[in-house]
């Protein structure tokens, strides 16, 4: 199975929490537009959905699926998205799309945070995938220098904005021994509106597709 049919196969597995009634948090990136796309045959049973990105936004109104202000939304109990790298222990690196505080936002909004990955993604420690940090534009060259004070290898995504107007940085090379910790850390450095780290809210189900299926990890 190719990596794009194994987050077919995650993204439809996700489909069996969601319930009628529900109104369902959905996050960014191509694992998540596959369910989007199974999601729309179920749009009538759903409220709506509240989105982590502009492009998710796009997606959901085009199939149909009503979008919904999570200010209007209150407290969700699902919210659906993807990982760019997940651990046994349901913590996660996340922005690889650019949309990690919508989806930290989302994530915090909800009752159960189900992710889907495929199997190339699950790693005994992450720091393998440089770690998104979105920042304040007039704050990029401090924080790149105190996240190179921690020992990692800040690199600016030139050209690319994120949906609230900032920049982000991809920090190589960390180690990331202590997840909820450096998550902490990172998140006090003055000019960084979000890190890329989901460790003190992480996935309650991971929901990893490989060869033989799709495994399920609970915290
Ligand atoms: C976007 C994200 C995505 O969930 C992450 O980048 C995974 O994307 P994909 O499903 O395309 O591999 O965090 O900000």
């Amino acid at each position: 199975m190719d990596a794009d049919a194994k987050k077919r196969a995650a993204a439809t597995a996700a489909l069996e929490y969601v319930e009628d009634g529900m109104m369902v948090g959905v996050g960014t990136g191509s694992t998540v537009n596959h369910f989007i796309a199974a999601l729309a045959a179920r749009r009538h049973r759903i409220a709506g959905a509240v989105s982590s990105s502009e492009a998710s936004t796009a997606l959901l109104r085009e199939a149909g699926i009503e979008v919904v202000s999570l200010n209007d939304a209150g407290d969700l109990p699902l919210y659906v998205d993807g990982a760019d790298e997940a651990t046994k222990h349901l913590h996660l690196t996340k922005g690889g799309g650019g949309a990690l505080t919508r989806e930290k936002i989302v994530a915090a909004a909800s009752r159960k945070f189900v992710c889907i990955v495929d199997d190339a993604k699950l790693v005994p420690v992450l720091g393998r995938f440089p770690l998104p940090v979105e920042v304040i534009p007039m704050a990029r060259s401090l924080v790149a220098r105190r996240l190179a004070a921690k020992g990692g290898q800040p690199v600016w995504r030139q050209g690319f904005r994120t949906d609230n107007g900032n920049e982000i940085l991809d920090v190589h090379n960390l180690k990331i021994t202590d997840p909820v910790a450096l998550e902490t850390e990172i998140g006090l450095l003055a000019g960084v509106v979000e890190v890329g780290l989901f460790a003190r809210r992480g996935a309650d189900v991971l929901l990893v597709a490989g060869d033989g299926g799709v495994q399920t990890l609970k915290r």
